[in-house]
């Protein structure tokens, strides 16, 4: 199928579909996929959204897999589609179920009330884990809220699977580093002693963005910063905390854009994030000048193409493409994901 074709198919389905169609997409999301998409938001958004959506008895996700996942899940009646399975997330992939239940089994253990908490960028049997154990989802759009949740329920988070979110977040808090502690799950009790583990206010899973980290540095914010007098700079809270502190500022990518509107014409912007989405920031605010701290893209969200849209719109109603989950799973992930979406 050509580019053209998969255009014509889009709009013809678009057309016949109405609002019986919604297609999501995230910002990380290439111009040509973003143009066909009714919403366009960060994690947080989008699963808000797809826990709203009313009429739409189709919604086509176009983000990596754990977000049609998520909204598979908030929207059971509804059916989930994803253009290509392949598109995972590498930092999802580093936690597996049966890694985290061993070490929970330990840091539970070593102290009693400990709140599992995971990013959304998880599979769901993670989200599940969570919610069989009181725990909750979080977004990096909502990290400092969920944590202060946690913390009115126990002493202790056990957060996975982002080591440089769940480390910003707590030093926002202003949690102190001898009470950060991370489980390495290649290591022998992760790693760490009993008394480490018995103080520690947050356990950190060992896992992060390659697109983040460390690709950006504290080096890449100060040399831009030397060479450009008056740049302000904000970076995704993937990356790490010298990043960020060099930075001044992070957020979510639904935050970082509230940033780019809240800049005055003339002023200059350097955004560590995903360049995809820094660059149609760029062309679409033309009056302030912005740059991508680094250029990286994500490889797995680049593998929704308008191709592979144009195919699972002609699957609509078959199971080719449809996202689903095994009913216990689900049913444990959504206690997580509705616990988030009520703080
Ligand atoms: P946001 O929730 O900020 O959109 O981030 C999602 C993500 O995968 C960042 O790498
Ligand atoms: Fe996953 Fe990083 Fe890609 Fe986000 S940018 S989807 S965290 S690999």
């Amino acid at each position: 199928m050509t580019k053209e074709e998969a255009r014509s198919i889009i709009i013809e389905k678009k057309q016949e579909l109405g609002k019986r169609l919604i297609i999501l997409g995230h910002h990380y999301q290439s111009d040509e996929v973003i143009a066909y998409a009714d919403y366009v938001g960060d994690s947080l958004e989008l699963a808000r959204k797809a826990s709203q959506v009313e009429e739409a008895g189709h919604i086509v996700f176009c983000g990596v897999f754990f977000m049609a996942e998520s909204a598979a899940i908030l929207a059971p009646e509804k059916s989930v589609y994803i253009p290509d399975f392949s598109a995972g997330c590498p930092l999802a992939d580093m936690a597996e179920p049966g890694d985290v239940q061993k070490a929970w089994e330990i840091i539970t253990e070593e102290g009693p009330g400990v709140v599992p908490v995971t990013y959304v960028n998880s599979s769901a049997r993670i989200k599940a884990f969570c919610g069989r154990h009181g725990g909750i989802v979080c977004t990096s759009g909502n990290a400092r809220r969920i944590f202060e949740w946690a913390f009115d329920r126990a002493d202790r988070i056990f957060f996975m699977p982002d080591m440089n979110l769940g480390r910003n977040t707590a030093r926002q808090m202003g949690i102190p580093g001898e009470q950060i502690v991370l489980w390495d799950p290649e290591k022998e009790h992760g790693g760490l002693g009993s008394d480490e583990l018995a103080r520690a206010r947050v356990v950190l899973w060992k896992g992060w963005c390659p697109v983040h980290w460390p690709k950006f540095t504290p080096e890449d914010v100060r040399t831009l910063k030397e060479k450009q007098p008056g740049l302000e700079v904000i970076v995704h809270p993937e990356s790490d905390p010298q990043t960020v502190e060099a930075s001044g500022r992070s957020g979510s990518t639904a935050r970082i854009l509230e940033v780019v509107k809240a800049t005055p014409p003339g002023g200059k912007l350097a955004i560590g994030t995903e360049a995809n989405m820094v660059k149609r920031a760029a062309r679409e605010n033309p009056s302030i000048q912005i740059v991508p701290l680094r250029e990286v893209y994500c490889d797995d969200m680049a593998r929704i193409t308008v191709e592979k849209l144009a195919r699972v719109l002609l699957h609509l109603g078959d199971d080719t493409f449809r996202v689903t989950v095994e009913p216990d799973v689900a049913r444990d992930a959504l206690s997580a994901l509705e616990r988030m979406l009520r703080v």
